[in-house]
C-alpha cells in the first residue's frame, strides 16, 4: 500500500453536477483543481434527476464559453398547467436571451465528464473512500482520502463542499457555525421514469386525488410525478397502481400503460443552512440547501453557486484578492431564499389547489385562483415567467 502527499490549489469533493461545472470552469479558467467522488464513473453517469437547466444557467454556460458543448434538448418555453383534466398552456414570457431548456441532469454530468476528461485532461479521483477535512486556521488546508492503492493527502489552498446532504464537508465544520433552517411539506413525490414520451406540452396537474406531473427525458421517455404519503416506497405503488393513479389525476383513460425504468421516493422538504462557508471550505448546491423539485430549481441553484464561486476562486487564485470569496454566503444567499420561496409557493399552489384533505377546501379554492392569476394578471404572468427563467 502506498501513501502519497500532492499539493493543489482547490479540491472539490464530489463530482456531481455542481462539482463538475465548477472543475469546468476552474480549468477553463487555468486555477488547479482536483475532484474527489465517491462512487464509480459508470454510476455518476446513470443517475436519473432534474431536467431542467433554467435560462439563467444557460445564460451562465454561455458566458463561460461551454454551452455548446454541454447542452442539448428542447427549449422549456411552455407548461400544461391542468386542473381535473382541463388544460391551459402557460407560455414563459421570453424577454431577451436564450430561453431554458429540458436538458436532463444525467446528459448535462455526461457532458461534463467528457469534456473535463477527455477534452481538458482533468483530474477526477472516482471510487475514493474516507475522505476527511482538516480546514484549521493556523495552516494550509488538506483533505485526505483511500483508494485501492493506499492513503493519499492533498494540500491546498481551498476546499469546495459539493458533496451534497450526506457529504463529509458540512459535516467537517464545528456545531454551533451554522444554521439550519428547513420546512417539511408532510408528504412526498414518486418520480417514476417510462418508457413513453410527453407527446403535448409538459403538464403539471392538479387533481382532487392529489397532484400528477408529466415531464420530458428524452425523445422516448418521461418522468411522472405523483403525490405520495412521506412514508411511502416500492412496496406501495407497484406498476400497475402508478398508471390507475396516472389515468384517474389526468381524467385520461386512453393513457396506456408502459414500461416503468425506475422509482424514486423524494420526501418534499426545504433547508438551508447559512452561513455557506468556514474559513477555507465554501459549500455549494445541495450541501447547502434542499428545495422540493416541484420549481425545477435544486439544480438551477447549484449552478447558481457555482458561478459565483468560480468567479470568486479565480480572482483568489490569480489576483490574490480574497473580497469576492469571502463575500460569497452574503452574495448567493438571497438568491437563494427567492427560490425556496418560489419552490414553496409552486409547492403549496399544486398540492393545495388539488386534494382538499391536504388543507382544506379553503385552502383549495385559494390555491386554485392563485393559479388562475398566472392567466388572468399580466403581472402575475411576468413574475411567474422571471422565477421559472431564474432572472429575478
Ligand atoms: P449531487 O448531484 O447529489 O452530487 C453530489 C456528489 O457528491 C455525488 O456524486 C456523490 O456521490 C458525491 N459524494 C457524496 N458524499 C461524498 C463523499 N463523502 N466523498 C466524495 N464524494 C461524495 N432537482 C430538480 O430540480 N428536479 C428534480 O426532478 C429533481 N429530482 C431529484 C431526485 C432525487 C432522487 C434527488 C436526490 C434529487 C433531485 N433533484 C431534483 C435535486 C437535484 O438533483 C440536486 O439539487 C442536484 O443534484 C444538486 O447537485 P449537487 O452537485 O449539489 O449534488
Ligand atoms: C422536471 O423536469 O423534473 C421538472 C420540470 C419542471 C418543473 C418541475 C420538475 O416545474
Amino acid at each position: 500500500m502506498t501513501s502519497t502527499s500532492e499539493e493543489t490549489t482547490v479540491i472539490i469533493v464530489g463530482a456531481g453536477v455542481s462539482g463538475l461545472t465548477l472543475a469546468s470552469f476552474l480549468r477553463t479558467s487555468g486555477v488547479a483543481c482536483v475532484v474527489l467522488e465517491r462512487i464509480d464513473r459508470a454510476r455518476v453517469e446513470v443517475r436519473q434527476r432534474a431536467g431542467v437547466v433554467d435560462a439563467r444557467a444557460v445564460r451562465m454556460f454561455e458566458q463561460w464559453g461551454l454551452a455548446d458543448k454541454l447542452l442539448a434538448g428542447p427549449l422549456a418555453q411552455t407548461i400544461d398547467y391542468r386542473v381535473n383534466g382541463v388544460g391551459r398552456i402557460f407560455e414563459t414570457i421570453e424577454d431577451d436571451g436564450s430561453p431554458g431548456r429540458f436538458c436532463t441532469q444525467q446528459m448535462l454530468v455526461n457532458n461534463l465528464l467528457r469534456e473535463l476528461i477527455d477534452v481538458m485532461a482533468g483530474d477526477i479521483r472516482f471510487s475514493v473512500t474516507d475522505v476527511s477535512i482538516q480546514n484549521d486556521e493556523d495552516r494550509r488546508p488538506r483533505v485526505s482520502y483511500s483508494d485501492a492503492a493506499g492513503a493519499h493527502e492533498f494540500v491546498c489552498d481551498y476546499i469546495i463542499g459539493c458533496d451534497a446532504e450526506h457529504g463529509v464537508s458540512r459535516a467537517s465544520i464545528p456545531d454551533g457555525v451554522l444554521t439550519k433552517y428547513s420546512h417539511d411539506f408532510g408528504y412526498a413525490w414518486l418520480a417514476a421514469l417510462v418508457e413513453a414520451p410527453v407527446t403535448g406540452h409538459p403538464i403539471m396537474g392538479v387533481s382532487d386525488h392529489g397532484f400528477v406531473a408529466q415531464l420530458p427525458r428524452g425523445p422516448h421517455r418521461s418522468r411522472y410525478y405523483l403525490q405520495c404519503a412521506f412514508s411511502d416506497g416500492p412496496a406501495d405503488w407497484p406498476d400497475t397502481r402508478i398508471w390507475d393513479e396516472i389515468r384517474l389525476r389526468l381524467c385520461d383513460n386512453t393513457i396506456e400503460n408502459a414500461v416503468v425504468h425506475d422509482k424514486d421516493f423524494v420526501p418534499m422538504r426545504s433547508v438551508v443552512y447559512a452561513p455557506m462557508q468556514y474559513r477555507n471550505l465554501f459549500l455549494v448546491g445541495d450541501a447547502a440547501h434542499l428545495l422540493p423539485p416541484t420549481g425545477a430549481k435544486g439544480m438551477n441553484l447549484a449552478l447558481y453557486d457555482v458561478d459565483v464561486l468560480a468567479q470568486a476562486l479565480v480572482r483568489a487564485a490569480r489576483d490574490r484578492d480574497r473580497a469576492a470569496l469571502d463575500a460569497y454566503s452574503s452574495t448567493v444567499l438571497p438568491h437563494i431564499w427567492k427560490y425556496q420561496e418560489f419552490s414553496a409557493w409552486m409547492t403549496d399552489t399544486m398540492h393545495d389547489a388539488g386534494d382538499p384533505t391536504q388543507n382544506g377546501t379553503f385552502r383549495q379554492m385559494a390555491a386554485r385562483a392563485r393559479l388562475d392569476n398566472l392567466f388572468d394578471s399580466p403581472t402575475a404572468a411576468r413574475l411567474h415567467s422571471e422565477y421559472q427563467r431564474g432572472l429575478n
